[in-house]
């Protein structure tokens, strides 16, 4: 059995690249995450063949920001695709319009909190008001489950915070970030190891380069597979 608390993230240059990774990854991967690297490469057929042809979960990673009507017009088409998981921004009236948008789909919004690629100095460069990170993350994390959204994205490090929030009992917490111990972070800031970020209170963990960076990328996946704390 696939256990679907990790998500690859096929962050490859093209359908040909991912659907090569996809078949060397096989029955150790059930969940896959599409993002815009692959939007121009095929991402949305690749969507689709990887959900009706090879039975996986798909997690259409587009943190859609935009006004409301055109969030809600873009969610109503990309559902059609029979999307797992969708990502918007955090913001409350983007998360609503997102709501409107999946009505009636089986897709769950996830909201993103605040990139776990940032740090402190990283937003004050963007005029993000003063505070600590964790603080800011909880809070937009509380006000977009307040507005809708099925599930947040967040660091490791703010998923236990997140999950003790009266908004996100029966929500999601899906967080990137993560690193096997011992791999290289490249630009993520704010990491842990898959079982901590689990263990932390995340629903599923999304990793990308320490699988499709790896010479054995079904290898890398098993092990972090077999890093997980048992499945409740
Ligand atoms: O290669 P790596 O494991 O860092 O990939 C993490 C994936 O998660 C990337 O596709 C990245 O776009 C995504 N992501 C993230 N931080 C967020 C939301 C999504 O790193 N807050």
């Amino acid at each position: 059995m696939t256990d679907d608390r990790l998500i690859v993230a096929l962050d490859v240059p093209n359908v040909i690249a991912g659907l090569d990774l996809v078949a060397r990854l096989g029955d150790a991967v059930g969940f896959y995450k599409i993002g815009l690297g692959m939007l121009t490469g095929g991402g949305l057929a690749l969507a689709s063949e990887l959900k009706h042809e090879h039975g996986k979960r798909v997690f259409l990673d587009m943190k859609l920001f935009d006004i409301g009507a055109t969030v809600e017009a873009g969610v109503r088409g990309l559902v059609q695709y029979d999307l797992d998981f969708l990502t918007v921004h955090g913001d409350p009236q983007v998360v609503r319009a997102a709501a409107e948008g999946r009505a009636g789909s089986g897709t769950k919004i996830l909201a993103v909190t605040i990139l776990t690629s940032l740090d402190r100095a990283d937003l004050d460069a963007n005029l993000i008001r003063a505070g600590d990170i964790a603080g800011i993350v909880v809070e937009r994390a509380a006000r977009a489950l307040a507005a809708g959204a099925d599930g947040v994205i967040a660091s490791p490090h703010e998923a236990a915070l997140i999950r003790a929030l009266p908004e996100a009992q029966r929500k999601l917490i899906v967080t990137p970030g993560v690193r096997p111990a011992g791999s290289a972070p490249g630009d993520q800031k704010r990491i842990a190891t898959p079982a901590e970020a689990l263990l932390a209170g995340a629903d599923h963990i999304v990793v990308g380069r320490p699988i499709w960076g790896d010479n054995d990328p079904r290898g890398a996946a098993l092990a972090i597979r077999k890093s997980l704390p048992p499945l409740a």
